[in-house]
């Protein structure tokens, strides 16, 4: 399969010396293109600013913004069968970028915001029979936010965990997730080792596609 995996944060600058970003390491994206590489799949990895290396045999996209991730994300949905979204797209970016450095002086209390866009939502009409993935980071009410994200983005399957539980989440090397698949039905993994968690839903992707054939 042609499988894009988008992974790491995004930032968002605000003058040339800072940003908004979040917490996202990349470890999750990274895990899956690894797996789907082994895997002998076609890997596209559009990937935010880490620190962490990269994969073998993928071909490697690396972005800033939200929107230099929507448009290399965007290009490549005609090539792909699969796209997983692991990456933490940052929701807002500065309305007003500074061309200089913003002096304290001159500075208010105050971040003048615009909503980035939503990267899944915006391919959803170019689906077709593609698969969609996603993930939900959540801090509570993790069932039922991921189901919302499921129906609104119109994606296949949602990876959900909760980012503030010991050992799962933002940095960790594992991950206690819960998979939330369009047809209604919920499975709750245990705590396994994110390339564990990324065979898994490796797994499932090919089981898809081999139905779909
Ligand atoms: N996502 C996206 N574009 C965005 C934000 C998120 O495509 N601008 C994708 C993420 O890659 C992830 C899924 O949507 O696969 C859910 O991301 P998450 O940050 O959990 O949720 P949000 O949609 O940002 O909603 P909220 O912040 O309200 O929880």
């Amino acid at each position: 399969m042609n499988i894009i995996v988008t992974a790491g944060p995004t930032r968002e600058p605000l003058d040339p010396i800072r940003f908004i970003s979040n917490r996202s390491t990349g470890k999750m994206g990274y895990a899956l293109a690894d797996v789907c590489a082994r895997r002998n799949h076609k890997v596209l990895l559009i990937s935010g600013p880490v620190s962490i290396v990269p994969p073998r045999n993928v071909r490697l996209v690396m972005v800033e913004t939200a929107d230099e991730m929507f448009n290399a994300v965007r290009k490549s949905i005609p090539w792909c069968d699969v796209l997983v979204m692991a990456a933490a797209v940052s929701d807002f970016k500065a309305k007003y970028i500074h061309p200089g450095k913003m002096k304290k002086r001159d500075m208010r209390d105050i971040l003048h915001l615009k909503r980035n866009v939503d990267i899944l939502k915006a391919v959803r009409p170019r689906k077709g029979k593609r698969i969609y993935v996603g993930f939900a980071a959540e801090t509570s009410n993790i069932i039922q936010e991921a189901q919302k994200k499921l129906k609104e983005k119109g994606v296949d399957l949602i990876v959900a965990n909760d980012v503030t539980m010991k050992n799962s989440g933002f940095g960790t090397d594992t991950n206690r997730v819960v998979f939330l698949f369009a047809n209604g039905c919920i499975k709750k993994l245990p705590l396994m080792r994110k390339t564990q968690v990324a065979g898994k839903i490796i797994d499932w992707i090919e089981d898809q596609h081999g139905n779909d054939k």
